[in-house]
């Protein structure tokens, strides 16, 4: 017998309010060139007061239960990955257990920031197979803008605001589906290359985020390109077997950069940088939402997810759809 975590159903949710790079121009010292050229953002999503992490990812959780079949009664755990909670306490996995009317249940954060959805993603999957859970829904979901100093023209341009969810469900498999391998990795060391200058042990105000935009992008080529290379050894198969990476969408340039790497064609990563910017422990989850819906990721695909953020944190997850 072998219990594996399978993906059930995916969800995802947007703010209304869609910015264009020539609207930000208006008011930050920028330019729709600059922008698609160096990242290939060309719009962002930004939440208005009414909308949260915690409503936006019940939003997607909505969805990815839809897709599942299952009501918020059949979900034995919530994680939702996020760095910007709806409040410092309690866990936002707690205020979106309560927006679904789910009963009781295990809830709570994850904080690894962009890497966020792919940590969540790897502790559901042990709690699955472990039994604390028979459906369990993973979560990411960011309001980024209300961190973003909109006087820092090298940040502010990059962000966006979203949530993605899946459901994962423990199931008996065998036809090969489920999550086969995750790996997960952290180098504290470079804590201050990527971070938000305030907290509540600290400054006692939420803060901004400040970034060593070139470092971080030097790391995350190396970093996400060894990090694959592990997975699949983990699973045994090489880089040509992968249907369809769904990679975090920083930046178009490091996304290109890592599936150059790994010898993969474009035609095979899910990109929505273009259209979402970064929406840190969001952006995979909507990637892959965005590209079940479409019919892109089909049953059967090998689909593998990575993600590097502030920590920094790395990671990846291998899994047969
Ligand atoms: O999700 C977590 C992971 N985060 C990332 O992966 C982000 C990684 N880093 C990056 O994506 C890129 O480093 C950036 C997009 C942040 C920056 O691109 P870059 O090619 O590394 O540019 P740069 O920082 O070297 O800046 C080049 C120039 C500078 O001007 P000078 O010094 O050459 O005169 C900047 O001042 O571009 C200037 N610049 C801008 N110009 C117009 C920086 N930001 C902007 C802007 N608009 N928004």
């Amino acid at each position: 017998m072998t219990v594996r975590a399978i993906l059930a159903g995916t969800g995802s949710a947007l703010p209304r309010t869609r910015v264009s790079n020539a609207e930000l121009a208006a008011r930050v010292d920028t330019s729709d060139e600059w922008i698609v050229e160096r990242t290939g953002i060309r719009f962002r999503h930004i939440a208005e007061p009414d909308e949260t992490t915690a409503t936006l990812g019940a939003d997607a959780a909505r969805q990815a239960l839809a897709a599942a079949g299952l009501e918020p009664s059949d979900i034995g755990l919530i994680i939702v990955a996020t760095a910007t909670p709806d409040n410092t306490f309690p866990a936002s996995a707690t205020k979106v257990q309560a927006l679904l009317g789910a009963p009781d249940c295990i809830a709570f954060d994850v904080a690894a920031v962009c890497s966020g959805f792919l940590y969540a993603v790897s502790v559901a999957d042990s709690m699955l197979r472990t039994g604390a859970a028979k459906h369990a829904l993973v979560i990411g979901s960011e309001t980024f803008s209300r961190i973003l100093d909109w006087e820092d023209r090298t940040t502010c341009v990059l962000f966006g605001d979203g949530a993605g969810a899946v459901v994962l469900s423990a199931e008996d498999v065998e036809d090969g589906r489920g999550i086969l391998a995750t790996r997960l990795h952290a180098e504290g060391k470079y804590c201050d290359m990527l971070y938000v200058d305030g907290g509540p042990s600290t400054t006692g105000t939420v803060g901004h985020v400040r970034m060593q935009g070139r470092e971080v992008f030097r790391h995350a080529v190396t970093n996400l390109a060894s990090v694959l290379g592990e997975v699949m050894t983990d699973v045994g198969l090489s880089p040509d077997q992968i249907d369809w990476i769904v990679p975090h969408q920083a930046n178009k340039r490091i996304i290109d950069a890592t599936a150059k790497k790994l010898g993969l064609p474009p035609e095979r990563v899910v990109l929505t940088v273009d259209q979402h910017a970064n929406t840190s422990a969001a952006s995979v989850p909507l990637a892959l939402d965005l590209a079940v819906r479409d019919g892109r990721i089909k049953r059967g695909d090998l689909v593998v997810l990575e993600a590097m953020g502030g920590g920094f944190t790395w990671g990846a997850a291998v899994l047969r759809v």
